[in-house]
């Protein structure tokens, strides 16, 4: 269920699109459903239904692992309106978990237990105590046995001292859903159709209903405001930090650090405070990460150091704009690697260097205020202070083909294409138009001039 409007999100975005680790809500629910190899996906949805659609329709898991549908609910009377809308698209056979777009926290093997409670033939509940059971739906039993779920603005005082809750989140066969859903009405307080009725149905029909209780509230919680968006992004990422610390990286503050995706450690990873991790990025053994840097979509051999402020921000993983940084490489501090920086073992690249779309070779140093762009760099290369490729003539870009143990000294123009030869040298200040060849001395540049003594003009 997505069609909800979220008017305390304030926010023109659908509420389900709000990010929660870097994932739309919405799209950690269907995510989950992909963990579980769900068969089906239906996705109703309302508010914002064109943008909910084509956002879920563009992301990855839901391209392949699933049936994907989208039925529209409008407008929207309710829980039990919105999955009746589903109807058409459910097939008759096997299990139908009901999940909300909003409770994106939910972890899988909880749903794989509900389903186990579901057996194939009876109505499963998730529920949980709740000291405060303010807003939600109890759970009415007579002995053991659920008898309904009555929702706060119809239940009595008695039953308003209910603690036992609906998390919103059911697991029934399709054929009893389709069965009941179309016997509810909006005989309630709210005037609303309650999917939460068909538990009477159940009772009625003699299904057995079963209440699956969990304790942690984190997994049934909702995003409405900002605020509690904020809460459940601090849940995630302190259980994410717990995950990493049990299989032994040390984060220096599991409170101060974010992933927004995958990070994958090796052993002896540590990492310092204010880090954020995006996409897909993996840590070999023994990696140092200083505090505030920004990393994403790389991969970063054993041993390497990334110094503090060290901004890394590769492309689709897997493809040619990742990033690769070599094993025992030093980066930064304030070092910014783009899209298809692939740096070799031991590299160097200090602060204030830029590399996009170059290729490092084994022990090649860019130590200060550096520019690498479209270049090709051989192994042992120094390549000086102040010193750029000028890849780019205002209209096409081209490359720069820098071969092993070359020194370029400070301050150097190498305007694209060009090759340097293996083992030249290039004189500080050169700016570099034409190929040099292997083992000389280059400079370019104005020859040094001095005129003997010069007097400086004086006031009139
Ligand atoms: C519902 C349950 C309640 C439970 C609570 C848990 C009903 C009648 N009540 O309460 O027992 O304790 O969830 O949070 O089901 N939605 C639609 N279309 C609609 C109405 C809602 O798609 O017409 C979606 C919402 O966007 C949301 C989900 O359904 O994702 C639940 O709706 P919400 O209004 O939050 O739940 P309640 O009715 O308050
Ligand atoms: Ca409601």
């Amino acid at each position: 269920m997505a069609a909800g409007r979220g008017t305390r999100m304030k926010s023109k975005l659908p509420k389900v699109l709000h990010l929660l680790a870097g994932r739309a809500l919405v799209q950690h629910v269907i995510d989950t459903s992909a963990v579980l190899s769900a068969r089906q996906v239906t996705v109703i949805t309302g508010h914002g239904a064109t943008e909910v659609e084509a956002a879920v329709a563009g992301s990855e898991t839901s391209a392949r692992q699933f049936e994907l549908n989208f039925v529209r609910q409008e407008p929207q009377l309710g829980t039990g309106h919105a999955v009746q809308q589903a109807v058409p698209v459910l097939r008759d056979d096997g299990v139908v978990l009901v999940l909300s777009g909003d409770v994106p926290l939910t972890q899988p093997d909880t749903l794989a237990q509900l389903i186990v409670a579901c057996a194939g033939d009876k109505l499963a509940l998730l529920t949980i105590d709740f000291a405060n059971p303010s807003g939600y739906g109890r759970i009415v039993r007579q002995g053991d046995a659920v008898q309904a779920i009555v929702e706060q603005k119809d239940a009595s005082a008695a039953q308003l001292k209910i603690t036992e809750v609906y998390s919103g989140i059911m697991a029934l066969p399709a054929l009893h859903l389709k069965k009941w859903l179309a016997r509810l009405d909006n005989k309630n307080a709210q005037g609303e159709y309650y999917l939460t009725d068909i538990v009477k149905f159940a009772v009625a029909d003699g299904v057995p209903v079963v209440a699956y209780k969990i304790v942690d509230a984190v997994q049934m919680a909702g995003v409405n405001s900002p605020v509690q968006l904020a809460e459940l992004e601090r849940s995630n990422q302190q259980r994410v930090a717990l995950q990493l610390m049990e299989q032994g990286v040390r984060l220096a503050d599991p409170a101060r650090f974010d992933v927004r995706g995958t990070l994958t450690c090796a052993q002896d990873v540590s990492i310092d405070v204010n880090c954020v991790f995006e996409g897909q990025v993996s840590l070999g053994e023994g990696v140092s990460i200083g505090s505030h840097c920004f990393i994403k979509n790389v991969n970063i051999a054993a041993g390497a150091v990334i110094h503090p402020f060290t901004h890394i921000e590769g492309g689709a993983p897997g493809s040619k704009n990742a990033i690769e940084v070599g094993a025992g490489a030093l980066i930064g501090p304030f070092a910014r690697l783009r899209r298809g920086a692939k740096l070799g073992a031991e590299v160097h690249i200090g602060n204030f260097v830029e590399v996009k779309n170059s290729t490092l070779a084994k022990g090649a140093k860019a130590n200060h205020l550096a520019y690498l762009g479209d270049a090709t760099v051989g192994a042992r290369v120094n390549f000086g202070a102040g010193s750029i490729t000028a890849n780019y003539d205002g209209a096409n870009k081209h490359r720069t083909i820098i071969e092993a143990d070359v020194h370029i000294g400070s301050n150097c123009v190498l305007i694209a294409p060009l090759t340097v030869g293996a083992g030249g040298t290039v004189g500080g200040g050169s700016t570099l138009t034409k190929d040099t060849p292997p083992l000389a001395l280059t400079v370019a540049r104005a020859r040094q001039v001095s005129v003997a003594n010069w007097k400086r003009p004086s006031k009139k």
